[in-house]
């Protein structure tokens, strides 16, 4: 904080086209000096303004303060100088044979996964009908690093989801800084056949937060189970991590909203791989489903797109004030 309040005094510089740029450069210039040549009157306005005004200098400061942490951001990468946000990413990864400790290439390949869909560089992406080209939505700017596996074995062979075992010391893994990093946790089997959970932003506690995968479902290649073998359990997951609802809006009553204008309203999931257009009614209403989206129940190959409102739904939440802001200051 001292060192942001002395370089207050130097670092301020509107814009202005002048001649006296050096008065930055030469500190010690004493603005007297300059009396007869034409000056930006910004600095002597803003100087003057906050010898008077505490609450104006509060507010200068409090802006150096956001800019530098802003800066400083950038500097370390985690968040791009076109202002992607990338997350960093720890898997904890708690397996009961050897085939469930899936190996670093396996991780890799859910990040690379997870890269592309969340950058609509996916090659399948253009598989999208053109009824929904307009809405689709490319690049979403997030990104992702693995930061850290840990890895633990366990006895456990079913985990039940709301239990959350695999997050506790004693019969998992305890997260790393959960504010700070997406935590995704890979176990072996769920009950009910559940492929992966995600807890949305502001209904957890923070011990609990991230994502949970079954370990058939993670990355791609060798070892993973097919419907469910490109990496996509996690790009749903992350979704609702980022605060995207399913289409249909809620777990048990359909045609609810989810908040985005440019998904059409859903009774409910689709499964396996439907055939465009697929039509369902809502109030009445029959709409052409979004089903190849991302926040639908249909095989992996069959989802390969977010629209532009879920983006912008996403970008809120890793935003500098968003309730996901955290993942950009570790
Ligand atoms: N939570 C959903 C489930 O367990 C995830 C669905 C993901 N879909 C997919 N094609 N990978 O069913
Ligand atoms: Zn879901
Ligand atoms: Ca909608």
């Amino acid at each position: 904080m001292k060192k942001i309040l002395l370089g207050a005094g130097i670092l301020f510089l509107a814009s202005c086209n002048n001649d006296v740029n050096s008065v930055a450069e030469q500190p010690e210039t004493q603005p007297q000096q300059l009396s007869g040549k034409r000056v930006c009157p910004s600095d002597l306005m803003r100087d003057k303004i906050l010898s008077m005004d505490p609450a104006a200098r509060a507010r200068v400061n409090a802006i150096e303060e956001f800019t530098q942490q802003r800066l400083s951001d950038i500097k370390v990468g985690k968040v791009l100088d076109d202002g992607t946000v990338e997350i960093p990413v720890v898997f904890n990864v708690v397996y009961n044979t050897d085939n469930e400790n899936v190996s670093d290439a396996r991780l890799q390949s859910q990040i690379d996964v997870l890269n592309r869909d969340y950058g609509a560089t996916n090659s399948d992406i253009s598989n999208t009908p053109s009824e929904f080209v307009p809405v689709k939505a490319g690049d979403t700017k997030i990104r992702f690093r693995l930061e850290k596996t840990v890895r633990k074995q366990s006895s456990t062979t079913v985990w039940t989801p709301d239990e959350n075992k695999m997050k506790s010391a004693s019969t998992g893994i305890v997260a790393t800084s959960p504010d700070n990093y997406l935590n995704i946790w890979i176990v072996n089997k769920m009950t009910n056949g559940t492929l992966g959970y995600a807890y949305y932003p502001g209904t957890i506690d923070a011990s609990l937060d991230g994502v949970v995968i079954g370990a058939p479902y993670i990355g791609t290649g060798s070892g993973t189970s097919a419907p469910f073998n490109l990496g996509r359990t996690a790009t749903h997951e992350v979704g609702h991590y980022l605060n995207l609802p399913h289409l249909w809006g809620s777990y048990d009553v359909g045609c609810q909203t989810d908040y985005s204008n440019d998904t059409p309203a859903s009774p409910g999931p689709n499964y396996g791989v439907p055939s465009y257009p697929l039509n369902r009614v809502c109030s009445g209403v029959s709409r052409s489903q979004i089903f190849m989206n991302y926040m639908d129940y249909v095989d992996d190959r069959a989802m390969i797109m977010f629209t532009t409102n879920q983006r912008q739904r996403m970008q809120a939440v890793v935003s500098i004030s968003g309730p996901r802001s955290g993942l950009r200051l570790y």
